[in-house]
């Protein structure tokens, strides 16, 4: 068999740490097979599932038959998320067991309705997790604070789609983050900021960064590229948590990826039908879209415009989160799995993004009719093309694996005790007195 990649750049493959394959319990959202045929066509060659499915993966048990189903389906490699809460503090070790890439933790409602912890109860789980050196990633929006905004809102009549972004505004995000980054910084827990939405959630990344906080953070093609203009056009279909915000936030979240704020793009793929998308009572409207697959085109069209430098969008799709995650390989040493997960890919190819053509399930997403610049032509996993000119390739279904067999997280240390608090104390000028 010839191959021949004439005009192709080969790209390490993109590592997406956030995606909602809905399976088990909402199969007719998306599987397991259909996600990974979706990342296969995005050039994606390993994600990271979210818990958020059915029932909710927050125990030893339900991990490991996710596990059998991602096992027999998946097309590309995976990491499989636990959810940290209020009551699965002392499932930590069973899940760890089970294998997980990491934690999720929900401190804002979204879609499952999965429980918000208290502070009290994220710091015991953040002590807890520390020592395991596994990295808690964070839906951070503060519930209180949305659900009085939300109850007002729909009290007062209002039932448009910017009604849902009045409702979740920036500061609900930066508090949640400034509050995540003081429990991290105490406790030692690794912690990663999930879909960054706002140029102001920023300031408490870079602060917790620069008083050494193990913190990282992602954003997503929509926060980047849509604004409150795409609220009429899209509709219900642009509803989404965190909301797409007024597009003065574009730039500085470009700009906090580029000076290193924000680490990597993922994309928060959540998928739902259209019948899902499209209700007429916004509030009833599922929430997010499906985003795995049109992740690549649509930032390498920022490569082709000059925006910046192919070698950053690499840090940013997998370098940054093959070393967050523990996947890197460390200098001279070879890791297994890391071999080989390639996306080969045309620069140069200009194209218009359809729902009709997405291999996701949910065909119903804000970039429809959006032209891009880039075209992941085939994708490799380990050495074998999973997809090839643009088609699945037979018996690749059940290739992918699970990375969390590979993964390397030493122990984690926190930045203070209560040692130094007492310390600290102790030098008050009152104490000196
Ligand atoms: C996600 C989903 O549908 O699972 N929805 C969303 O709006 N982003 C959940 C989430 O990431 O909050
Ligand atoms: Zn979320
Ligand atoms: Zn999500």
């Amino acid at each position: 068999e010839t191959f021949d990649a004439t005009s192709l750049h080969i790209l390490p493959g993109a590592i997406d740490v956030h995606v909602h394959f809905r399976d088990p319990g909402y199969t007719h959202k998306e599987d397991f097979e259909s996600g990974t045929a979706a990342a296969a066509f995005g050039g994606v060659t390993t994600v990271f599932d979210m818990p958020n499915t059915i029932p909710t993966v927050a125990d030893g048990e339900t991990l490991k038959a996710k596990h059998a189903i991602a096992s027999s389906k998946a097309h590309v490699d995976y990491g499989l998320y636990a959810v940290l809460g209020e009551d699965t503090i002392d499932k930590v070790p069973e899940l760890i067991e089970a294998g997980i890439i990491g934690f999720k933790c929900y401190m804002g409602n979204t879609f499952g309705r999965i429980p918000t912890p208290s502070t009290g109860a994220m710091l015991e789980a953040f002590e807890m997790v520390a020592p395991t050196g596994k990295r808690i990633s964070l839906h951070a929006e503060t519930n209180s604070v949305m659900e009085r905004r939300q109850k007002r809102l729909t009290e007062s009549g209002r039932n448009d789609p910017l009604a849902h972004l009045a409702s979740r505004p920036a500061v609900v995000a930066v508090e949640a983050v400034a509050r995540a980054a003081i429990l991290a910084e105490w406790t030692g827990a690794r912690i990663h900021i999930l879909h960054i939405s706002s140029g102001a959630e920023l300031g408490p990344l870079r602060d917790a960064k620069a008083r050494g906080v193990d913190i990282t953070g992602e954003t997503c093609p929509h926060y980047l590229m849509l604004g409150e203009d795409d609220y009429a056009r899209c509709r219900g279909i642009i509803r989404v948590n965190p909301p797409v915000r007024e597009s003065v936030n574009n730039e500085p979240l470009w700009a906090g990826l580029l000076d290193g704020t924000i680490d990597m793009i993922a994309t928060d793929h959540a998928p739902h039908t259209p019948e899902e998308k499209t209700r007429a009572d916004i509030w009833s409207v599922d929430c997010g879209f499906p985003g795995v697959e049109t992740q690549m085109p649509l930032m390498l069209t920022q490569v082709a415009a000059g925006r910046y430098d192919i070698r950053d969008y690499v840090r940013w799709s997998a370098v940054n989160p093959a070393k967050v995650w523990g996947l890197y390989p460390k200098k001279g040493a070879i890791l297994p799995g890391a071999d080989a997960d390639l996306a080969f890919v045309d620069l140069n190819h200009a194209w218009t993004l359809r729902d009709a053509d997405l291999q996701s399930r949910s065909k119903i997403s804000p970039w429809d009719g959006r032209g891009v610049v880039g075209l992941p032509r085939h994708t490799m996993v380990r050495g074998r093309f999973v997809m090839k000119d643009r088609a699945l390739v037979a018996d690749t279904k059940g290739h992918g694996r699970s990375v969390h067999a590979i993964q390397q997280m030493p122990e984690a240390k926190p930045l203070h005790t209560d040692e130094t608090m007492a310390a600290v104390i102790a030098h008050r000028p009152e104490a000196a007195a």
